[in-house]
């Protein structure tokens, strides 16, 4: 399936199903190949340069040893250096960087930034995260429940706590695959509007749904899945003591676990605040699948480089050309 048109992956609404699921399935094949036969050279010789405008462990560390772990290199970019959109245009910037990468991988704080990133480069564009989207996270989260489930169609996703980039991003997952999402947050921390009616077609396609509950004990009653996040996002420090009051009774702790299913899963896209968004004994329990998915980041991307730079490949020939 070599891809003639250039794509690029500002949202999880960018791949297709069946794309996404292809993305999926390189990413298992990619993970068993890594962990039997060690690093591949499927894209040596290439490059892809990474901008990041706020912190980052996860991402930063995954994207540059995804690229090394397939014979390429990825070059990371002081964002104070290079000042996108001050130094010079957003556009002469993205024009630039295409002439001499593979692919630019850009967490910005405006979402707009990685599109007008997107509108003019001519390399695909990979966001690592903005204040609206995280797909990345999404993809990872994807694979993990794979692995754990089986499957994705008609499982309940309850994420339990902000309507925020990373609440849309997995939103656009259930979409898009079939799965029910129920998004259980303080009143005034629903998702984005413009988001979610874009999602509404997918739904319907796939047959999933979409559910909003202030009742966080309702909305794990039938979760096969439990997801949180921080309740404080990069940018939003501002906010931080009005949103930790506000988020109180949102806490994924022993209390909540036990109003879901017993064979209940619990996930976190990490960094985690302990104690706040999620207790410590969860974090510890078995049921707590976080550090699965955070290794997951590394082949779920490395899967997303292969099927961007070059077009996917089957896993058969991942390792070598
Ligand atoms: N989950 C995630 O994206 O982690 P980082 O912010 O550390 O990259
Ligand atoms: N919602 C969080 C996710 C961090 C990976 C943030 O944007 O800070």
């Amino acid at each position: 399936m070599i891809q003639s048109k250039l794509q690029h992956l500002n949202t999880l609404l960018d791949l297709d199903r069946s794309r996404l699921e292809d993305v999926l399935d390189l990413a298992a094949a990619i993970k068993r190949e890594y962990k039997s036969a060690g690093a591949s050279d499927a894209l040596k010789g290439r490059t892809a340069a990474m901008i990041f405008e706020k912190p980052s462990l996860r991402t930063r560390v995954t994207f540059e040893a995804g690229m090394v772990q397939l014979g390429g290199a990825a070059i990371n970019l002081d964002p104070s250096q290079i000042s996108l959109g001050n130094r010079e245009s957003v556009k002469d910037a993205a024009l630039c960087l295409s002439r001499w990468v593979d692919a630019i991988i850009a967490r910005t704080f405006s979402h707009k930034l990685v599109t007008d990133l997107a509108k003019h480069a001519t390399v695909p564009v990979i966001n690592a995260l903005t204040d609206l989207h995280h797909p990345c996270q999404a993809l990872a989260l994807g694979q993990t429940l794979m692995e754990k489930r089986g499957k994705l169609t008609g499982l309940r996703l309850a994420f339990v706590g902000d309507g925020n980039n990373v609440a849309n991003s997995l939103a656009e997952l259930a979409a898009q695959v079939g799965m029910h999402f129920i998004l259980a947050c303080p009143k005034g921390y629903e998702q984005n509007p413009e988001v979610l009616k874009s999602l509404e077609p997918y739904f319907k396609r796939s047959g999933g749904s979409y559910t909003v509950t202030h009742d966080a004990d309702a909305g794990v009653a039938k979760a096969d899945c439990i997801y949180t996040d921080v309740w404080v996002s990069m940018g939003e420090e501002a906010q931080a003591e009005q949103k930790k009051k506000q988020f109180a009774g949102f806490q994924v702790n022993s209390r909540l676990l036990a109003k879901a299913p017993a064979e209940c899963i619990v996930t976190h896209c990490l960094p985690a605040h302990l104690d706040e968004e999620i207790a410590q004994e969860v974090m510890d329990s078995e049921r707590c699948v976080c550090f699965d998915e955070a290794e997951n980041r590394l082949h779920a991307q490395k899967a997303v480089l292969l099927t961007l730079i070059d077009g996917g490949k089957p896993a058969a020939v991942v390792r070598g050309r």
